[in-house]
Order: C-alpha cells, then sequence, then structure tokens
C-alpha cells in the first residue's frame, strides 16, 4: 500500500511515449519559430562558428571558461590541429561576485588572466583570446556578444544587453595586457568543436552539467538571423539554449508541484524552466522536494533538511541502487534528515527510486532534444559530444540516454561522445578557425 501511494504521489514525473513525442513536437514548433525570428522560448542564437577543424589549426592561444562549475584561465597550443600544450589554472568566483555588480566580475576576470600571465613568465608576449561564456547571448559575430539574461548560479547586476566580449577587452586593456578577445563562444560550442577534432561526424554539441543545453550545425539558410554576408557558409552552429525550453508556458503540461517548489527557491524565479528538469544544480533539490511531500503525506520518516542533498548524492543512490546496498544511501538521508530520525532500508529504497525517476526524466528530456536534433540534420550518421558533471559523474545516465535517443530517433544513427575540455580546447580551436576564416576573406 505504502508504495502504491509513493507511486500515486510521484506519477507525473513518470513520462510516457506519448507524452514524450508531444515534447518532441513542441521542440521542434520552438525551433522552427526561433529560427525564423519569430516568438519562441528557444534562442536558436547564430553563433557565427561556420565550420568545424580540418587539422590545420595553429597557434597559441588564451582562453577563459567562466559558467561551470569552476572558472579557468588556460593556456594552449596547437600544432597542425593537434594540443601540444596546455595550462590551466582554477580561480574562485565568491558569492559576492557572482551576485554583486557585473563590472567587478569582469575586473576580477582580468585580474586572473594578469595573474596567469605573470605566473607563467608570459608577461611580454602577444595572446589571442578564446572566452567561453556558458550564458545566453545575442551574438553579432564570432567575437562579440550582448547577455541575454543570466542562469545557474550567476545573478550580476548591470551586465544584461552589455557585449561581455567589449568589455572583458576594456578590463583586459586597462591591466596594458596584450591580449585579443578573438571568439566569444558558448561551451556547447566548444564541446561541438572539440568533438568534431576528435571525430568529423560530430555535429551536436551538449552540456549536461550545472545547466543543460545542446548546439548543432545547421543550415545556413534556414537561419533568419544574420548580420553579416554569409552566401559562401553552407551550415553554421546554433546555440539553441534549451533551458529556456517552455519559458513561454508551452510545456506547463509537464510541470509538477515539484518543479514548482524548486523554482519558487531558485536564484532566477519563472525562468530556465527546462533547465530545472535535468540541470545537476537543480537534481538535488527535485529529490528534497519529493521526499518532503512524501514526509508530509507519512510516506517518508522526515524532510531532508533544505541544500543537505545535492545531485551529487542522487548519483550515488543510482550507483547504490545498481549494485542492490544501501549503506551510503542510509549515511546520506542521516545527515540530510537528522541522526535522530529512524530510517529503515525501505526507507533508503525509497529515496533511491525517488533518484532513478528524477534521473530517468532527466535523461528522457535531454533524448528527446537530441533526437529533434538529429532528426532535423537528416544524416546518415551523427557524432553527439557530451560534456558537464551530470554526464560524468551520474552512473546510469549515459545509457539511459542512449536508449531514449534511439527509442525516439531510430532510423537516425548517432553516439554519443564524451568530450572533454570544450571551453579548454574547444575555445582554443574555435579561434584558429576564425582566424583562418580572417585570412581567406582578406
Ligand atoms: C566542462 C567544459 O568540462 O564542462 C565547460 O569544459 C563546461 O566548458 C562544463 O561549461 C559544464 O559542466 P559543469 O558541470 O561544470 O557545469
Ligand atoms: C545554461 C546557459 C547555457 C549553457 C548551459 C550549460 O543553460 O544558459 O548557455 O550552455 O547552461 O552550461
Amino acid at each position: 500500500i505504502r508504495a502504491q501511494k509513493i507511486e500515486a504521489r510521484i506519477s507525473k514525473m513518470v513520462l510516457c511515449g506519448a507524452t514524450l513525442r508531444r515534447v518532441a513536437d513542441v521542440f521542434e514548433h520552438e525551433i522552427e519559430a526561433g529560427l525564423q525570428e519569430r516568438p519562441s522560448s528557444l534562442q536558436m542564437e547564430n553563433t557565427y562558428v561556420p565550420e568545424l577543424p580540418d587539422g590545420t589549426e595553429e597557434g597559441s592561444f588564451l582562453a577563459l571558461d567562466l559558467g561551470g562549475t569552476n572558472f579557468r584561465v588556460l593556456f594552449l597550443e596547437l600544432r597542425s590541429g593537434q594540443l601540444v600544450q596546455e595550462k590551466v589554472k582554477q580561480y574562485h568566483i565568491s558569492d559576492a561576485l557572482r551576485l554583486g555588480p557585473g563590472d567587478d566580475l569582469f575586473n576580477f576576470l582580468a585580474d586572473c588572466v594578469q595573474d596567469f600571465i605573470c605566473a607563467e613568465g608570459m608577461e611580454n608576449d602577444t595572446f589571442s583570446l578564446g572566452f567561453t561564456f556558458s550564458f545566453p547571448m545575442k551574438q553579432h559575430s564570432i567575437s562579440s556578444g550582448e547577455l541575454i539574461t543570466w542562469t545557474k548560479s550567476f545573478k550580476c547586476g548591470g551586465l544584461e544587453g552589455v557585449d561581455v566580449a567589449a568589455l572583458l577587452q576594456q578590463c583586459l586593456r586597462a591591466r596594458n595586457l596584450d591580449v585579443t578577445v578573438r571568439v566569444l563562444l558558448n561551451d556547447t560550442t566548444g564541446t561541438l568543436v572539440a568533438g568534431a577534432h576528435a571525430d568529423p561526424a560530430v555535429g551536436i554539441g551538449v552540456i549536461l552539467g550545472t545547466g543543460s543545453n545542446g548546439c548543432y550545425m545547421e543550415r545556413a539558410e534556414r537561419v533568419q538571423h544574420w548580420e553579416r554576408p554569409h552566401q559562401t557558409v553552407h551550415d553554421v552552429c546554433v546555440d539553441v539554449e534549451w533551458g529556456a525550453f517552455g519559458d513561454n508556458g508551452c510545456l506547463n503540461f509537464l510541470r509538477t508541484e515539484f518543479d514548482d517548489e524548486v523554482d519558487a527557491r531558485s536564484l532566477l524565479v519563472a525562468s530556465f524552466t527546462f533547465e530545472k528538469y535535468i540541470g545537476g544544480k537543480y537534481l538535488g533539490e527535485i529529490l528534497t522536494s519529493v521526499l518532503s511531500a512524501l514526509a508530509r503525506d507519512k510516506l517518508f520518516p522526515a524532510a531532508p533538511r533544505p541544500s543537505f542533498l545535492q545531485t551529487a548524492h542522487v548519483s550515488l543512490f543510482e550507483e547504490e541502487n545498481c549494485a542492490g546496498e544501501v549503506s551510503r544511501t542510509l549515511a546520506a538521508l542521516h545527515d540530510a534528515c537528522g541522526a535522530d530520525v529512524t530510517l529503515s532500508s525501505a526507507d533508503a529504497l525509497v529515496a533511491q527510486h525517488v533518484a532513478h525517476v528524477i534521473s530517468n526524466r532527466a535523461a528522457q528530456l535531454v533524448s528527446v532534444c537530441i533526437s529533434t536534433l538529429l532528426r532535423r540534420m537528416d544524416r546518415p550518421y551523427v557524432g553527439v559530444a557530451v560534456d558537464g558533471s551530470v554526464y560524468k559523474h551520474h552512473p546510469r545516465i549515459a545509457h539511459l540516454m542512449d536508449k531514449y535517443i534511439t527509442l525516439l530517433a531510430p532510423d537516425h544513427p548517432f553516439s554519443l561522445r564524451g568530450a572533454e575540455d570544450g571551453s579548454g580546447k574547444g575555445s582554443a580551436l574555435t579561434a584558429a578557425i576564425a582566424a583562418r576564416i580572417a585570412v581567406r576573406e582578406s
């Protein structure tokens, strides 16, 4: 009886084939509208990246990676398309910077570049820089773009509508650094480019990390938004920004009371709805919300305290579930609910089951997006480059995605390929591609 009541309580999170097909139809409709610049919850941003690596990429580059778990400054050297040297330094971005005035954040980024250059003894060198800025942008060219809105854990004042590449450039100049921002790209673009370097059949880049998003190579003629001549461009990388899918209400049929609760507690309420079903920033919060509802209904011993259960716990519960164990799940639940709460193995199994339902829904929804892109591209085979902490650390997600994409796009062969370092290697490769195009066009 308890099991039946639990199933009934979470049934709306269990998505059937018909619902997934409905989500796919809405996604396709929103893609078309976005590409044609009609109202849509999908940005479908032209990244102005018109080609992928061809093995001729050369040069030394700096790269900045802002927007994922870590902020990093990198130095990379490419020879004949191969990465021959990479140096990386990670910097901590405090809450005060993530939530304070935008100018402070960008001055800090430039300080970090200066610190990195000095630490490497490269003060007298000249650099091209690739800026991986993992937020939605209105791009005007491969090297410029305005922030549309913050997502994930960032909410700095005064930067929406500002060209972030120009602002970074200004802060670097103020420090007398001989660094030119050559490309401004999203992390999905970097992942696609890095993935295509390893396998030329890669045509889709996906991030399944703190946030979730994808990009793909679209036919240039289907893209309405061009601010420069593009007659010679056949394909172009389009940043979907699927985290915002449904922000116009078109996916309200999916929304559960748990999603409402997670949204209401989030930093950016009523924004990036779809990302809140999938992103690593939120899976732990959905788990907390469901277990709290079960506790209110006396179906679970106690509500977990806010912020104790993270997405890493969702992964842990899934891992133990696969192995038929409960000991670490119980320990985590004791931490979250309080040591004085009596918890049984059956309670641990309930938490594991809920973690699985949440993971499965996330895998289904991201698979709807990827399978829709595969159908649009309609190529004999497409490699899908994927990066991000959830993809890397969740024990089941890759397998679930493989299964659901195959079910949703049965006639479109694909393979998911882990592609690390989109913002490092991908950013340097994109800067080299931009240099190659500039030479050709000069
Ligand atoms: C990294 C990429 O591996 O994954 C970054 O190099 C990307 O570009 C990041 O932003 C996303 O994952 P997470 O989990 O850090 O958000
Ligand atoms: C958020 C950002 C998007 C990014 C994704 C993954 O959805 O809006 O630009 O690609 O997170 O980091």
